[in-house]
């Protein structure tokens, strides 16, 4: 009914309007626009409702979400034929950027495309093996007990034990679907939808989905620079699990403690260096803190405080579920400040990180939302942009910078300034544990899935080539269907945004970090200053392709995705994986300062009352690090960071602003210097926030308006 009546009110509204004819041609496609997107977003609004109903795990849930993705694939399909007949009728002039966007979203929505029968075929396979998957409670758990999926991870994060591991994560793969039913009849709709969005190679299909050119290309030819750390990290792994002999090797699914490969970051425990103190403080906090579930969004909540990125308002975190699985599923219902997400309550610093990841996110959408003026397509686009995956990204990585930390109560600065590198050395190998999994798992899907439609894998070999290949591809043994749990793999979506995603957020991490003067300087208030450019893009959210905010988001001319900021993250880990595996090698890290314990206990102290106040003002939050130990510093090797290099030419302004931390010991001399510089710099903040509050409130009132009088043509017709 709903596509009538909208198209009803859209011929209505043009008879109403009147003036020159371009101009009613205009308005007519803008109404109809406008209305689609109305209707947009009632079946988001009702997709939600369902979605979150299946997550929780209610007796209706999954037949209703059925219902909702059934009806919106139909929906989509239906809309694009009514955009496309009336955008094609006239012609948009130069300058209606907004508009054309809007259009062009609309009438290239993607997988949507798909005949009717087959967009059901591919919603029922995938929610349906999802739904089976979260809720099945008969998991091997080990030890002959059945749990759930939640407890199933868990478990496998903690055994130790190999042939038991293997055992939990056969009872897994006795959940998934059929391979047999995905090979034949679902990974090929992924030709058909390339078809019927008009493209030729499902390379270039997916290429248009992320709206990078050539983003496949470009993933390959970044991870060719990023492969050597990766297969270090491999043989690492090989040699701390299996010994020396089996280096080079690859290692099955479950010995990485995971079911799928596409993250280590159980192993931490086995593969720690020599001093691994900064882990076990850290770990032992969190499980200390409790921050896991709730209070991991607090915690994210503090950082984004402290970046001025706006907060996850408490009604969101309210209304929240922490007793579902991790990772983190976020469900948006289109409207303003209505979105929900669910997530597991569980301690660890994974779960940490993804916390940081998900708060993030959510702040993204929330003011993509904003400035959209709650504009469906432009903040729900069928669209997989890599800087909606990096900035949260980013944040995450924030989320164990040594001052974040310090100030979080879970590891003193003092205690890491004694030995920088070590800790550092750490910080990089869980980071590493996380992230280069991933990207390697995220570039074998797709191009798993691209060989396999493009009849280069023999029919006859098809079955068990999700094994050969990533044996090859990543030195991991999995199962020939264990992909089969991936929602991203159930859906035949493109992980490219995400693996460009993963790269770029070490891209926006150096342009920052570059711009330190000192390695030593707090980075969570460099970004706190000149947090702009990230809220730039997160407002912009679809409003234009992200490729065209690269630029200004890293301040440079480069417009591109590069690797380097990736392997120039890792480099500390990357000469100790070289050492590890050729002891012979020449690079070392400095040696240990044994820090005193009692300065420990004091800091310790220090930082856990201090993480007990609210955090609203960050400067006067700031610890100036009491630098007794120069001579230490003095002795220390500086392996990694050219950034000091790269500001040798540094103005006297900079130097200016170097200066009071390099003084160290007067540190309280600067406080008033300091403090005048935080009026002049709060009066800011509060005539840019009285700024945005009166036009937010001009965008609501003119948003209602428009918003009531559609209402009311709409009320009309139905009269
Ligand atoms: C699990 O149960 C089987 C029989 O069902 C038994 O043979 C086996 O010993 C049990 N294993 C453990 C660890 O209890
Ligand atoms: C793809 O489309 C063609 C033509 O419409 C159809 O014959 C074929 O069955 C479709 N493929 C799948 C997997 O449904
Ligand atoms: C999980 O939490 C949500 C709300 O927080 C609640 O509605 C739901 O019933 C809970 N589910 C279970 C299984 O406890
Ligand atoms: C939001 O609405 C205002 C006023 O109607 C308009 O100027 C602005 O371009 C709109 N923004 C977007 C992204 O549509
Ligand atoms: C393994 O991968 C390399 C490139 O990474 C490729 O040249 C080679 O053909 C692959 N071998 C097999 C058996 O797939």
């Amino acid at each position: 009914m709903r596509p009538a009546i909208s198209l009803l009110c859209v011929y209505f509204y043009a008879l109403l309007s009147s003036g020159t004819s371009t101009g009613d041609d205009r308005r007519w496609l803008v109404s109809l626009v406008d209305l689609v997107e109305l209707d947009y977003q009632d079946h988001c609004d009702q997709r939600a409702k369902a979605t979150w109903e299946e997550l929780l795990g209610s007796s209706e849930g999954l037949s209703l979400k059925l219902e909702r993705d059934k009806a919106f694939g139909i929906f989509s399909r239906q809309q694009k034929s009514e955009v496309n007949a009336a955008y094609t009728a006239h012609s948009l002039s130069a300058d209606d950027d907004v508009l054309r966007r809007r259009v062009k979203l609309l009438i290239q929505p993607g997988d949507t495309l798909l005949e009717t029968k087959q967009w059901i075929r591919l919603v029922t396979f995938g929610d349906t093996a999802l739904n089976r998957l979260r809720f099945a409670t008969d998991y091997d758990c080990g030890y002959n007990t059945t749990c759930t999926l939640r407890e199933l991870q868990n478990n496998i994060a903690r055994q130790p034990d190999e042939e038991i591991l293997r055992r939990m994560k056969l009872s897994w793969e006795t959940h998934l679907p059929e391979l047999q039913d995905y090979l034949e009849n679902i990974l090929p709709l992924l030709k058909n939808a390339t078809k019927e969005n008009q493209f030729n190679l499902i390379e270039e299909y997916w290429d248009s989905l992320v709206e990078y050119e050539g983003a496949t290309l470009a993933a390959r030819d970044i991870w060719q620079h990023v492969q050597p750390l990766y297969l270090k990290l491999h043989k690492y792994v090989t040699l701390r699990l299996r010994g020396a002999d089996e280096v080079g090797k690859p290692l099955p699914v479950h010995l990485f403690r995971s079911l799928t490969g596409d993250d280590w970051s159980n192993l931490i425990e086995n593969l720690l260096p020599k001093y691994p103190d900064i882990y076990q403080k850290v770990h032992a906090n969190i499980q200390l803190k409790d921050i896991g579930g709730l209070n991991a969004y607090r915690e994210a909540n503090n950082l984004l405080k402290q970046l001025n990125l706006g907060e996850v308002p408490d009604d969101i975190l309210a209304e929240s579920a922490f007793n579902g699985t991790c990772p983190p599923t976020i469900v948006d219902w289109c409207q303003p400040n209505k979105l929900r997400f669910i997530t597991c309550k569980d301690v660890s610093i994974q779960n940490y990180m993804d916390a940081h990841e998900t708060a993030t996110k959510i702040r993204f959408k929330l003011t993509t939302a904003l400035h959209s003026n709650n504009t469906y397509i432009l903040r729900e686009a069928p669209r997989y942009s890599a800087i909606y995956e990096a900035v949260p990204g980013f944040v995450s990585l924030l989320s164990l910078d040594p001052h974040t930390l310090d100030r979080a109560g879970l590891y003193p600065l003092e205690r890491f300034n004694y030995n920088r590198n070590h800790h550092r050395l750490v910080l990089q190998l869980i980071i590493a544990l996380r992230d280069l999994p991933k990207l390697n798992y995220y570039l074998a899907a797709d191009e798993w899935r691209i060989k396999v439609l493009m009849g280069q894998i023999h029919s006859s070999k098809v079955e068990d080539s999700w094994i050969e290949f990533r044996k090859n591809f990543s030195m991991i043994e999995p199962s020939s269907s264990d992909f089969l749990g991936d929602p991203y793999i159930l859906f035949n979506k493109p992980y490219i945004g995400k693996f460009l995603g993963l790269i770029f957020k070490y891209q926006i991490y150096q342009s920052f970090a570059e711009e330190l003067i000192s390695d030593d300087l707090d980075l969570i208030t460099h970004v706190f200053k000149s947090n702009q450019r990230l809220i730039d893009v997160m407002m912009q959210g679809f409003g234009i392709s992200w490729p065209e905010m690269i630029s200004d988001l890293l301040v440079k001319r480069e417009n591109g995705l590069e690797y380097n900021a990736l392997t120039d993250y890792f480099r500390l880990l990357d000469e100790y994986l070289d050492n590890q595996l050729d002891p012979a090698s020449e690079h070392t890290i400095e040696d240990y300062n044994e820090p005193p314990p009692e300065v420990d206990l004091q800091e310790n102290e220090i930082s856990e009352e201090e993480s007990s106040l609210p955090k609203s003002d960050v400067n006067e939050h700031k610890e100036v690090p009491k630098k007794t130990h120069d001579n230490t510093f003095d002795n220390i090797i500086e392996i990694d960071e050219d950034s000091n290099t790269k500001y040798e030419t540094s103005t006297v302004g900079v130097l200016e602003i170097k200066n009071p931390v390099a003084a160290g010991d007067q540190s309280d001399d600067q406080h008033p210097k300091e403090a005048s510089y935080n009026v002049y710099w709060w009066i800011g903040v509060a005539v840019a926030l009285a700024v945005v509050v009166i036009l937010v409130a001009i965008i609501a009132r003119k948003r209602h308006n428009h918003r009531k009088q559609l209402e009311k043509q709409r009320r009309r017709q139905a009269a």
